[in-house]
């Protein structure tokens, strides 16, 4: 009979026969499938797992902090936290074209998680969250990008790990159970997707320190808002973008020349073709009233009436 106890039971066991009293390192980053595996393999061997969170400076607000409370100080887990804002930052000065950005993200994002796990010694495990329906189609986690990376012989002659890929028979559904049932707050498991590249992306041409600043904010109002109007889960997906314009504005008695904030928020299947949210206009009002008054350098706010096709869900 399948049920999730003994699925877990199974796996767990499966994870000690394999694992012994060797070592496992898992890239974590706050998504719902590394922080489920990064859960269910330390239920399995407990301290002989290590963690990475790379904090590329390109998360939403907070979410560095939640990730620690949550696996560091509720799990107890073994993680190191890599504070790399400034390393990302200047790999991207100057740089402004969409694909180049992702592609430097991506590269440091190796390069930094490397560097780290050649500081730890004996690991003999990579664990990572590969669902069933990432073998079938390429996924769009940032473990993906690992994955693609270190199987194909990226990392350093003397580092050879063997996957652990317990999650590779599962969907995304089972996969947020399993995350409940293992005690993973209902935040991370319900999570909205996220792109590896982060703000980056929505940070339009080029990112710079202050332009991430305003996205981040921005966005912290949108999702509380969506939050308190309880649309979170009818709304696939709901962020803000910055686009690499400024208009003529008025506050006070005093003429603005300033950025304009973009509010994307679609329903979606799987991301592959998606509708705008139909999100009431109150709640937009009160949105854009927020963004305005309390982000500074913002003197308009226009919402993404765009369905995929023919626009993307991102903006880059
Ligand atoms: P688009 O913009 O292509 O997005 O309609 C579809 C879904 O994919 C996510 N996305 C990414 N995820 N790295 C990722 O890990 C990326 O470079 C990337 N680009 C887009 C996007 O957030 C949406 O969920």
């Amino acid at each position: 009979d399948w049920t999730m106890e003994n699925f877990i039971e199974q796996e767990v066991g499966k994870i000690q026969e394999k694992v012994g009293d060797r070592k496992v390192l898992c890239a974590l980053s706050g998504g719902v499938d590394s922080s489920v595996v990064a859960a269910l393999i330390h239920k399995a061997i407990g301290d002989q797992l290590t963690c990475i969170f790379v904090d590329h400076g390109l998360l939403r607000k907070d979410e560095g902090d939640l990730v620690m409370e949550t696996f560091r100080d509720g799990f107890h887990m073994n993680i190191i936290r890599v504070n790399a804002q400034d390393r990302f930052l200047s790999k991207l000065k100057g740089v402004s074209d969409p694909e180049q950005k992702r592609k430097i993200i991506g590269n440091e994002f190796i390069y930094v998680f490397d560097d780290e796990a050649e500081k730890l010694k004996d690991i003999d495990f990579l664990a990572q969250g590969t669902l069933y329906t990432d073998i079938v189609e390429s996924g769009t986690e940032t473990a993906q990008t690992i994955k693609s990376h270190h199987n194909v012989g990226g990392l350093p002659e003397d580092m050879q790990f063997e996957l652990l890929e317990p999650l590779n028979t599962l969907f995304k559904d089972e996969v947020r159970a399993l995350g409940l049932e293992l005690g993973v707050p209902e935040d991370i498991v319900w999570r909205q997707p996220f792109p590896g590249p982060g703000l980056g992306i929505r940070v339009l041409g080029e990112v710079t320190e202050e332009k991430v600043e305003i996205v981040r904010e921005s966005d912290a109002i949108l999702r509380e808002e969506i939050k308190l109007a309880g649309l979170e889960k009818d709304i696939w997906q709901y962020f803000t973008v910055l686009p690499d314009i400024r208009s003529v504005g008025v506050m006070g008695d005093a003429r603005t020349y300033d950025y304009t904030i973009g509010i994307r928020a679609v329903t979606s299947i799987d991301g592959m073709t998606s509708d705008w949210a139909r999100i009431p206009w109150e709640v937009l009002e009160k949105i854009s009233t927020r963004i305005v008054n309390e982000v500074e350098h913002i003197n308009r706010v226009v919402y993404d009436i765009t369905s995929k096709p023919p626009a993307t869900i991102e903006w880059e």
